[in-house]
């Protein structure tokens, strides 16, 4: 609200409490009388990134909000993927901006580092809510050598992180969406069972264009790849394998998801994907930033163990897989055939997945 005891040139201050985020950089090296040029960038860096987490989650929130009801209104998919497109612009900067730490040199670097004693962006409860939010699960995170991960951060971020794993995770709002995608049965058709006759059609014909071509080295070596291929396939197609937990997506999620990937054109499906794409440039971009952090964190401190007690760059280095979210649906990519082998969609389907006006020419 606007501050009208202020003079004019006082409001722009007052609107962004510049007294209270101006005066908040206090290098802990200038207070033990050892002042070091470069802990004042480290500590902007992190409030820097600290503002864009807060922003990060303000977005999430939105989205999971509007993702929370028992379906997805049609006028909430472009705030939804506004709010995602939000998210990827910001962690492309988050990734982009570590250049700027990196003039920082290790040296410089050792010059303040007693002086974080323990502080750590492992304490950062908001970085841990945007993990957990997206869907990161207790049971697959790493274990540190202090239990839990979140046991070192304060008992307000605790309790926030405890009452959002109650709620359910940007992952598991994405799943029922999925599985809720109305195309995939409809009117007699079975994607599924559509797709699944085109995989082995071409299979089989990949087969024979072998046994007519090769000679019988190149031809064992083909039929070994197409079998092993086979198999890939059957381990998708059967729902026993499924319920072996390969899979963190549930089954219906899994074909719907394959379904916009590989009808992407349909105009009902093309927002779908482009929500679909924009989750998947979310966890791509959380991997590499992870990935320049460590690499940053070698550069800087060698194989020592981080302030925050873990064992450093390998800890770091290790969440790159183990925390990653959204890798079924990389995955799906396993599963894609030639576009030409694809089976076209019955009229009726294709035709309800068209705009209106267009069905009306
Ligand atoms: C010189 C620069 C930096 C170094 C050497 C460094 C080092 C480390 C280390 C060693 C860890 C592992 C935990 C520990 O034992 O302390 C860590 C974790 C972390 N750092 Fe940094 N860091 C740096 C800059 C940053 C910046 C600018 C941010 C931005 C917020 C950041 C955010 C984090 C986060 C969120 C974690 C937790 C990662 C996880 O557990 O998955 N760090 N850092």
């Amino acid at each position: 609200m606007q501050d009208k005891k202020k003079e004019p040139w006082d409001q722009y201050g007052a609107y962004l409490h510049l007294d209270k985020i101006l005066d908040a950089q206090r290098p802990w090296s200038n207070e033990a009388g050892k002042p070091a040029h470069d802990e004042m960038l480290f500590i902007i860096f992190h409030q820097v990134y600290e503002l864009w987490f807060k922003q990060i989650l303000f977005e999430l929130d939105d989205v999971c909000a509007r993702m929370s009801g028992k379906t997805l209104d049609d006028r909430d998919l472009l705030p939804v993927l506004k709010h995602l497109d939000r998210i990827v612009s910001i962690m492309r900067i988050l990734v982009k901006q570590l250049d700027v730490l990196e003039t920082m040199t290790n040296q410089d670097f050792t010059d303040f580092r007693e002086y974080l004693k323990t502080a750590s962006g492992f304490q950062s409860g908001q970085f841990r809510l945007i993990e957990t939010r997206l869907g990161l699960r207790r049971e697959d995170r790493l274990r540190v050598f202090h239990g839990q991960f979140d046991d070192n951060l304060c008992p307000a971020s605790r309790k926030t992180i405890k009452e959002t794993e109650q709620t359910p995770s940007l992952f598991d709002l994405v799943d029922r969406w999925l599985s809720r995608t109305p195309f995939i049965e409809k009117s007699g058709y079975k994607f599924w069972e559509s797709y699944r006759e085109a995989v082995y059609k071409i299979l089989d014909e990949r087969k024979k264009a072998a046994n007519d071509n090769l000679d019988p080295e190149a031809l064992k070596a083909e039929l070994e790849a197409i079998d092993k291929n086979r198999k890939k396939f059957d381990g998708i197609f059967d729902p026993e394998e499924h319920k072996k937990g390969h899979w963190r997506m549930s089954w219906r999620a899994l074909q719907a998801g394959l379904f916009i990937t590989v009808y992407r054109n349909e105009p009902a499906l093309q927002i779908p994907f482009r929500l679909l794409s924009l989750i998947m440039d979310i966890d791509e971009l959380f991997a590499l930033w992870r990935y320049r952090h460590a690499l940053m964190t070698q550069r800087m401190v060698g194989f020592s163990m981080g302030t925050g007690g873990s064992a450093g760059y390998g800890y770091l280095m290790q969440t790159l897989e183990k925390h990653r979210i959204f890798t079924d649906l990389f995955g799906l990519s396993t599963y894609l055939i030639p576009q030409r082998a694809l089976p076209p969609l019955p009229d009726e389907i294709s035709g309800e997945m068209g705009y209106s006006y267009a069905k009306q020419r």
